[in-house]
């Protein structure tokens, strides 16, 4: 690690699973505040995605409108990460508190204060903000009236909402990265693109077609953030993992090929400027009307990214045929259940080594920046007299920040920096329960929002602030 560039070490968070206070100060609801935490009915969220996501008992529950009150407790938060010795911090901005119902002219300006406050907090503890502008959020009435991304408007709307912030936050934020985990659009079409799905509509075109407009959108973010100050770095965003074929069999090999390459489609054309070759094939095949306007091939040409940032909680298996193999769950979906991996605290499989892989991949793949924006473990954690003692996650940080470095050392990868996941405890985007906890920093708080809210650190605190302490060396 001894690179010019600082290496950023941090932790991330996502204003929809953070902020809580959906209300307040103007800000109005948004397709995250429409998570339930009811585990059925969550369930048929993630099954069907259908209008019924909309209506609701009158007693139910919403993580996302609680968050865990960061809106209230960022100068708390900011000053124990502080103390924990990041020098980097990703939060996202939330639309629907700069643009409530996502088509004003102008801005919710009690909405841009927050952030302008949480910037000046960040500023005084040195810490750069890497900023998430699309988080899994859409203004709710943009769901309603335009099926989210499905609809070509929603691409000019969030253009005036970037190019808002990016005016308003210049020269405060150099790193942008437009949207998370696009490739998410496929897995979770309501909270990557805020898409209903109708019975008898074409809902995999639909997924594309949004996915096609978030790729245009982010293009012309880029655009417009390197008109408004040329120090401005964009990233492309995925939620990666390498999918290993499940034997050396040339078929299960192949599998997990075509695997990948739908799973690298967007941060394709983020980095390179154009659908790769296959997908002309692969749409033909699926079906799949996709309306591409004429300019939009020259737009996405002409404004790539500057680096790529990804998630990694785990890595993927597949095989041609799965004749009865078990499966298990992972970031967003199923996957084969690889039987070489060791069960860990989590659901989803732990593969510290498949992070060396999975960077290895990217950077042979892309020949760009690279950064780690989010990992971690997300277990139940047992908080005694202010105390967890989660040696869990100790193990899981120093398994993946191992591999990391090793990554760097000996295989010579560009990277910018490591992130840890929901650094604050936060609620869960696939099971909506903030009992599935992902911090260093403990937050009291249960899945119903009773609690005093009050932060602790746990017993991975330390761990990570010696990690960070000795760049790495401790591991
Ligand atoms: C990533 C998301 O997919 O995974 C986060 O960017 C999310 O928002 C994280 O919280 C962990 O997933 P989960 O489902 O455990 O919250």
């Amino acid at each position: 690690m001894t690179k010019e560039r600082q290496f950023l070490w941090g932790g991330a968070v996502s204003a929809a699973q953070c902020e809580g206070n959906y209300l307040a100060d103007g800000r109005q609801p948004s397709n995250f505040d429409y998570l339930p935490l009811d585990d059925r009915r969550l369930k048929a969220v993630y099954k069907n995605q259908a209008a019924s996501i909309l209506e609701s008992t009158g007693d139910e529950i919403y993580p996302g409108r609680n968050g865990n009150d960061f809106y209230h407790h960022y100068q708390a938060d900011i000053a124990l990460l502080k103390e924990l010795g990041v020098n980097s911090f990703r939060f996202s901005i939330s639309w629907s508190r700069i643009f409530p119902t996502g088509e004003e002219a102008e801005p919710n300006e009690a909405g841009i204060q927050f952030y302008e406050k949480l910037l000046t907090e960040l500023e005084k503890h040195q810490i750069e903000p890497i900023v998430t502008l699309s988080h899994f959020e859409i203004p709710i009435q943009l769901v309603k009236k335009y099926n989210g991304w499905e609809n070509r408007r929603v691409v000019d709307l969030f253009g005036h909402y970037a190019e808002t912030v990016m005016r308003r936050f210049k020269g405060r934020i150099k790193y942008w990265i437009p949207f998370n985990e696009m490739n998410m659009v496929l897995h979770i079409p309501f909270i990557g693109g805020g898409i209903l799905f109708e019975e008898g509509k074409d809902n995999l075109s639909i997924q594309y077609q949004a996915g096609h407009h978030q790729l245009v959108a982010n293009a012309l973010a880029i655009k417009a953030g390197k008109q408004i100050d040329p120090e401005n770095q964009f990233g492309a965003m995925l939620a990666a993992g390498k999918t290993y074929a499940y034997t050396c069999d040339p078929k299960d090999v192949f599998a997990a090929l075509q695997q990948e390459k739908e799973n690298l489609l967007f941060s394709d054309v983020q980095v390179f400027g154009d659908y790769p070759k296959f997908f002309a094939h692969f749409a033909a095949e699926k079906g799949l009307k996709l309306v591409i306007q004429p300019e939009d091939r020259a737009i996405l040409k002409d404004n790539t990214v500057d680096f790529v940032s990804f998630s990694y909680y785990s890595s993927a298996c597949t095989a041609a045929e799965e004749n009865g193999i078990d499966r298990v769950a992972t970031n967003g979906y199923t996957t084969l259940r690889n039987p070489y991996l060791p069960k860990g605290k989590s659901v989803w499989q732990d593969d510290p080594l498949g992070l060396r892989i999975t960077l290895n991949q990217l950077q042979d793949r892309y020949h760009k920046p690279l950064f780690i924006v989010e990992n971690g473990i997300g277990t139940q954690d047992v908080f005694t007299e202010g105390q967890v003692h989660d040696d869990y996650r100790i193990h899981y940080l120093h398994g993946h920040v191992k591999n990391m470095l090793l990554a760097v050392e000996e295989d010579g990868i560009d990277l910018m920096g490591y992130l840890m996941w929901g650094i604050i405890d936060l609620p869960s985007v696939s099971e909506g329960k903030i009992s599935k906890r992902y911090g260093v920093i403990y937050v009291d708080q249960d899945d119903e929002n009773n609690g005093s809210h009050q932060r602790y650190k746990k017993d991975s605190f330390a761990f990570y602030q010696k990690v960070i302490s000795s760049n790495g060396a401790v591991v």
